[in-house]
């Protein structure tokens, strides 16, 4: 029920080997650079998404969803925004974030609003020409991510932030504290992990998830590498975040050592040649030994009760991601005991489509569905997740995995599909279990 994720460079999308693990193995998608300030404004007011346009292409193409990185940041800024300060630094940020998300409206999963802005050792913000327009600019940049997209999710993200007793961490926690408490939106705390003998795997890492994921935000684990990719340690991750419910998914800092920004250190799933290592077994067993949630992430089928009260922004996080269905194409209200379905296009391109379904109990929770439809025109399903597809032809039928057969009542569970063709929204028929 959790995103196992990597990043992507645009520059590799040419190689085989790559985009053939890539699309095997992970479901989330993170542009290791093509999102960044300047990738993204080159020049001021000059938006170009080229690069980053072939990564999303890329991902939802092949049935993927993906996390924007990232939007406010005191690295990789073009030189344009280097060299600005004050109020038209503060306003370029602002049009930053709206230039971008605006552009990816409703396509991402989780935005990075702002990367990085601790200091290492202080526990207080980083000085950088952002830090220096005045210590609102975080939660300006927050609240100018909610207009620009609410149906995105809006995380902080940093590194050294593992460790519990490091101030950094604690330094973090307090200003997410603070955000909850004040209404300024947050839905998320990304942690990088990015392992090694400076910076090692805590053993109170799944304190720290847990803590933050106690203040009413979900946790990330976003660009997890481990120098010398011990099996050991990448199954403490994997078991840390299957621990703790809010934790929504890993992302992997790359797919191969050899794509790794720190190939050295060899910290990654597959080694250079593209061969799994020690590492992805024990990622694999811990995932497979983990017992099934009956509330899935990345949809999770809570009620709107169990929004945390002390979040009183307007979340997007306890819902399917992205925004409720568009136009219906069945009536959501089921009958006690039964269960409904809705499908919509998420996105659809020249020659295919994405599409999701979302199923939801009736008056009690079921135990078990199966929906059908016909097409009527001619689209082929070319991959699906979160579901057992049969039948042929026009008629489709897609029941259950072991895993998200079980909803409570009036709850709801997704699957969705890749496929070629023109998108339809056909009526469905929900049977339970
Ligand atoms: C790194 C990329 O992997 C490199 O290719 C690039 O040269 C520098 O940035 N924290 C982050 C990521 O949030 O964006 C960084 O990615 C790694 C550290």
């Amino acid at each position: 029920g959790r995103y196992f994720g990597t990043a992507i460079a645009s520059g590799k999308l040419g190689d085989s080997q790559y985009t053939t693990i890539a699309n095997r193995e992970f479901n989330m998608v993170t542009a290791e650079n093509e999102m960044k300030i300047d990738a993204t404004e080159p020049n001021r007011g000059q938006f170009d998404f080229t690069n980053a346009d072939r990564i999303y292409n890329w991902a939802v193409q092949n049935g993927k969803r993906v996390r924007g990185h990232t939007l406010a940041w005191h690295q990789q800024q073009p030189g344009w925004m280097q060299s600005l300060s004050g109020s038209s630094l503060r306003q370029a940020m602002i049009d930053h974030i709206n230039g971008v998300m605006s552009h990816y409206k409703g396509k991402i999963y989780a935005w990075d609003v702002v990367n990085e802005a601790y200091d290492d050792s202080s526990g207080g913000r980083r000085d950088s020409n952002l830090q220096r327009t005045g210590n609102d600019w975080i939660e300006v940049a927050f609240r100018t991510a909610r207009n620009a997209d609410p149906d995105a999710k809006l995380c902080y993200n940093d590194y050294n932030t593992d460790n519990w007793s490091w101030a950094k961490t604690q330094g973090v926690y307090n200003m997410v504290k603070d955000f909850k408490q004040r209404g300024v939106p947050i839905d998320c705390v990304g942690f990088q992990s990015h392992f090694n003998s400076g910076s090692p795997y805590p053993g109170n890492y799944r304190t720290t998830l847990q803590n933050f994921a106690a203040l009413g935000v979900d946790v990330q684990i976003t660009e997890l590498d481990i120098q010398g990719a011990s099996a050991q340690t990448y199954a403490n991750v994997v078991n840390d975040c299957l621990a703790v419910p809010r934790c929504n998914g890993i992302t992997t800092w790359g797919v191969r050592d050899s794509d790794s920004w720190r190939s050295g250190d060899t910290p990654l799933l597959f080694d250079g040649n593209g061969n799994k290592k020690a590492a992805y077994t024990s990622v694999l067993n811990a995932l497979n030994a983990a017992v099934p949630s009956d509330s899935p992430s990345p949809t999770p089928p809570v009620s709107p009760s169990a929004t945390p009260s002390d979040s009183p922004s307007p979340s997007p996080s306890d819902s399917p991601s992205p925004t409720p269905p568009v136009s219906p194409s069945q009536s959501p209200t089921a009958e006690p005991g039964g269960c409904s379905a809705t499908m919509r296009t998420v996105n659809s391109w020249p020659g295919g489509f994405q599409s999701e379904v979302t199923v939801r109990a009736g008056g009690s929770a079921i135990r078990g569905w199966t929906v059908s439809w016909n097409w009527s025109g001619s689209p082929t399903i070319t991959q699906l997740w979160n579901g057992v597809r049969s039948g042929s032809g026009s008629a489709v039928t897609v029941r259950n995995e072991s895993y998200n057969g079980t909803v409570a009542a009036g709850g709801t569970t997704t699957f969705g599909f890749t496929g070629s063709g023109g998108a339809e929204t056909p009526s469905l028929t929900c049977a339970a279990s």
